[in-house]
Parts: C-alpha cells; structure tokens; sequence
C-alpha cells in the first residue's frame, strides 16, 4: 500500500458473506477490518444479560434503563476480538438469538448514536475495511470504495446454516431462512439508517460466486481506482 488512506465500506444482508470478504481484503491489503455487527451483538448481549426486553417493562421504564446500561457499556473490536466491559464476548454473540436481538436493538435511535460515534472514530484518518448495513450511506459516506454485497435469501440461508452446524450448534435450514428473511425485513424498513444501497456503492451479487472470486473483484476496483 501506498501512503494514501483507503476507507472500504461493505453493507449488505445477513449471511451475503461481508465478513468473510472484508477480513480477506483487509488481509490482502495489510489493513484493519471492522465488523460493526459485531458492535450491535455485543450491546444486545448486554441487555439480554441485563434482563432489558421492551416487553419486560413500560415504555419510559425501558427508555431510562437502557440509556443508563448503554451509558455504562463500553464495546469494542479490534484485531477480530469484540470486548464488552473489557471481557471478549466474540464466541458469546454468535447466537441466534443475539442476531435476532441485535437486529431489533439496532432500530433504537441511542444505540445507534453510541456506536456510530464509535466507529466513526475507529474510521478516522485510517485505512481499513468496515462492514455493516449503513457504512456507505451513513457512518462513512465519503469511503473511497463502496460495496453493496448481496446474494439471495436461500443461499444466504444454506451458508449460515452450515456455519452453525460446522460450530455444532443443532439448528435447521427452514428456521434459519425464516429467521433471515425477517430479520432482512426489519433491517431494511427501520426508518433510521436502513440497509440501503449507497448510490454510489458498486453492487455484487454472490449467489454464484465463491469468496476468492468476491475479493479479486472487489480489489480491482480498488486498483481501478489508483
Ligand atoms: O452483521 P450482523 O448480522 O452481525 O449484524 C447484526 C445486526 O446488527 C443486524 O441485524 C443489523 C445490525 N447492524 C446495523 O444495524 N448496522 C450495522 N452497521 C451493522 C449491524
């Protein structure tokens, strides 16, 4: 790498294989990589442990315990670690509850504000490779290369599915499409920050391509780009 600082935004669905992609253009280019999902599982982890369901309690009772638990939360990710309080919590977070929690956590205002401070500050005046569903439109819209890496719902489904499996988790394709489809749905209609395609962001379907076959992509147009 040059001494030019490249910010590379990857958004996208659950399961279109962001992670996987941005960990390996960040390796291919000597750069840091931020998984911002990461951050919103841990905050959800938080609460779950906390007891905090907008079901268990009134509206203005939820509102102040959770300002105060966010107040005192401190997460963080870095060298594929995510910390909450200072305790790694990366195994904790891969859960199916947690991506359901996460998914519904992430449409209140606060949190979003909490970590999008966060990693704005994670992105600056540094080259790396952030994904998420609102890097491009939102948390840094002016990155020098956007991504919107998608692929159909079935397939996004057989790939979570297998990675469950392969972690030994019992779980079964149907639930999981299920699972996957309505969390698709609630990220993308929340009406803060939604996953959205960033008019300028370069879309990639995945369907039928392999990760090698994603990231050599990905990194010419990146050299494209000088
Ligand atoms: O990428 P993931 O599946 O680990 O993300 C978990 C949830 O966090 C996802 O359903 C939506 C939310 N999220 C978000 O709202 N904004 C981001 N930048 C990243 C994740």
């Amino acid at each position: 790498m040059t001494g030019k600082i490249i910010r590379i935004a990857i958004d996208g669905p659950g399961g279109a294989g962001k992670s996987t992609v941005a960990k390996a253009v960040a390796r291919r280019l000597d750069i840091d990589y931020i998984d911002t999902g990461a951050m919103y599982r841990a905050i959800a982890y938080k609460f779950l442990s906390e007891g905090l369901t907008p079901d268990s309690m009134g509206e203005s009772d939820f509102k102040s315990s959770m300002n105060k638990i966010l107040a005192g939360s401190k997460v963080d990710y870095s060298q594929g670690i995510t910390t909450l309080d200072g305790k790694d919590v990366s195994r904790d977070i891969r859960t199916s509850e947690i991506s359901a929690a996460a998914s519904a956590f992430s449409a209140i205002p606060e949190v979003r504000e909490k970590l999008v401070r966060l990693q704005r500050d994670m992105a600056c005046r540094r080259s790396l490779v952030m994904d998420g569903r609102d890097i491009g439109t939102n948390v840094i819209k002016d990155a020098e290369i956007k991504i919107f890496l998608t692929a159909s719902p079935e397939e996004r489904a057989r790939r979570r599915y297998e990675e469950l499996i392969s972690k030994g988790q019992k779980v079964q394709y149907a639930s999981i499409l299920s699972e996957m489809k309505k969390r698709d749905h609630n990220d993308s209609s929340r009406s803060i920050n939604p996953l959205v395609k960033a008019e300028d962001a370069i879309l990639i379907d995945s369907s039928n391509m392999d990760v090698d076959q994603v990231v050599d992509l990905i990194c010419s147009e990146i050299e494209k780009q000088g």
